[in-house]
């Protein structure tokens, strides 16, 4: 039996190298807080428990834990990465099994690699996760014998020239049996270059009391740290590459990947083809066999089963799209939903509003559906047929089969079957415009 697991995330740095008001681990990549990341991660490594550490002025990122179910441990002040895992010891008393420890900025760890280190745990009493960046400066160092056994970490800072020709690097993540480390960790000292407790050098210590610390290898796009905005947009990139990679493994259709943006959660089903230049928010989902055409903006939508969106088309939360639903260029949709085979093929805006099956809004249609103050619902009936420019101010409601004349302003209710028209009535005054036309020519031969 496998044995019981808690995470320990280190998140107190406040990340000083982002230049912002928002502690580092909010900030987001691919549409979610870095925090959520790591959160996301414990839950799928299914921890028992799950403890973050932040620092005494970090209430936002509490709040964001504590809805994922997480416990928050405080480390103040910070005295580096050793310190911050021994804030969370407090937090995990009565848990016993191996704990995960890692760093709330590097969320591209995957779940698999963070198995394999709790695999490598039998009979060894540290894991760490190591890899090999193509430039090595600044990193921990992991020294081993010639004969590839462990002996120790040093970080940068500390190191001397032979030692920084060492190119196996410490990512930071580490396996050990909860009781052993914190053994360890009360080990600590900060006899080195910054004066801090290094985690870094738990692992030294267990080799050093005659216990065994095993090494995993990372990719070091994986362990990849995000301490700027230079490196978030690069998290951003490993992010939407793996992403485009997985939905075209899944039988999506990319016309050209690299200008498709995901979400952590996009979901798009096989057979779904997307073209160029399209972002994906949150919350998006999408049946088989549609086509999400150019440069389209789509966030927390259903797309259902065959239907057509954009080019240049704008679906906000709430949108829900039935099988074979149009939604052409410079349409807006919010918060409504369209039955099969309805369509708006060009320049609409469509809120707070429930389309029936094959109904057809015509270009220029509105729903007015806020008056400053509150929003309000408009309801079309199945087979509705809405003429070019129709203002629908809402509350309103049109029954099945109804259609309204162009360029009318909707105020009320329609029955079932009925035409509304709402605008001045025409009237043509013979030979106007031909006597107000000669009269301004007359005048303008007249100046000198
Ligand atoms: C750390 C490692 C280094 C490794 C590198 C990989 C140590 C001593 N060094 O260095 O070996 O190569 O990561 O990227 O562990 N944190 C706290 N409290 C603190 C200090 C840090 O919670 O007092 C958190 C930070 O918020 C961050 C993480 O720990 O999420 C790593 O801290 P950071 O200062 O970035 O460590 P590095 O110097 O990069
Ligand atoms: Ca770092």
């Amino acid at each position: 039996m496998s044995r019981a697991r808690a995470a320990i995330i280190l998140a107190a740095g406040w990340g000083v190298r982002m230049k912002s008001d928002l502690p580092k681990v909010l900030h987001a990549m691919g549409g979610r807080p870095l925090i959520d990341w790591s959160l996301a991660l414990a839950a799928r490594l299914n921890c028992a428990r799950t403890i973050v550490v932040i620092a005494a002025d970090a209430e936002p990122v509490a709040a964001r834990v504590r809805a994922a179910l997480g416990e928050v441990a405080v480390q103040d002040p910070p005295r580096g990465t050793g310190d911050a895992a021994r804030a969370a010891e407090r937090a995990i008393e009565g848990f016993e099994g191996d704990v995960v420890v890692y760093f709330g900025d590097t969320p591209l760890i995957r779940a698999e690699t963070l198995e394999q280190m709790f695999a490598a745990r039998a009979g060894v009493d540290i894991v760490m996760l190591g890899f090999r960046p193509v430039d090595p400066t600044g990193y921990g160092r992991i020294l081993r014998d010639g004969a590839g056994n462990f002996l120790r970490n040093v970080e940068h800072k500390d190191a001397s020239e032979a030692e920084r020709r060492e190119t196996l690097c410490n990512a930071g993540a580490l396996v050990a049996d909860k009781g052993k480390l914190f053994e360890l960790l009360a080990k600590l000292t900060d006899q080195n270059a910054q004066r801090e407790f290094y985690l870094t050098d738990v692992p030294g210590l267990a080799h050093a009391a005659g216990g065994k610390v095993a090494i995993v290898e990372a990719s070091e796009t994986e362990v990849l740290g995000v301490n700027s905005r230079a490196q978030l947009a690069q998290a951003e990139a490993a992010f939407q590459h793996r992403a485009r990679t997985e939905a075209m493994a899944g039988g999506v259709t990319l016309i050209d990947p690299p200008s498709v943006f995901f979400s952590y959660d996009t979901r798009i089903v096989a057979d779904v083809t997307i073209e160029p230049n399209v972002f994906f928010g949150p919350g998006v989902n999408i049946a088989k066999a549609a086509r999400i055409k150019a440069f389209s903006h789509i966030e927390g939508a259903e797309i259902g089963e065959g239907a057509q969106v954009g080019p240049f088309a704008r679906l906000r939360p709430g949108a829900k799209l039935g099988a074979r639903v149009k939604i052409g260029n410079f349409v807006e949709v919010k918060n409504a939903t369209f039955g099969e085979k309805a369509q708006a093929s060009h320049l609409a805006y469509i809120g707070d509003a429930s389309i029936g099956a094959r109904a057809n809004l015509g270009a220029g249609t509105i729903t007015c559906n806020y008056d400053g103050f509150a929003k309000y619902r408009t309801e079309i009936g199945e087979d509705a047929f809405i003429g070019s420019d129709t203002a629908l101010v809402a509350p309103v409601k049109l029954g099945a089969r109804v259609t309204t004349g162009a360029g009318s302003v909707i105020t009320k209710d329609v029955p079932d079957g009925a035409f509304a028209v709402a605008r001045g009535r025409q009237r043509n005054i013979e030979g106007w415009s031909d006597s107000s036309r000669a009269k301004k020519q007359t005048h303008k031969d007249a100046k000198p």
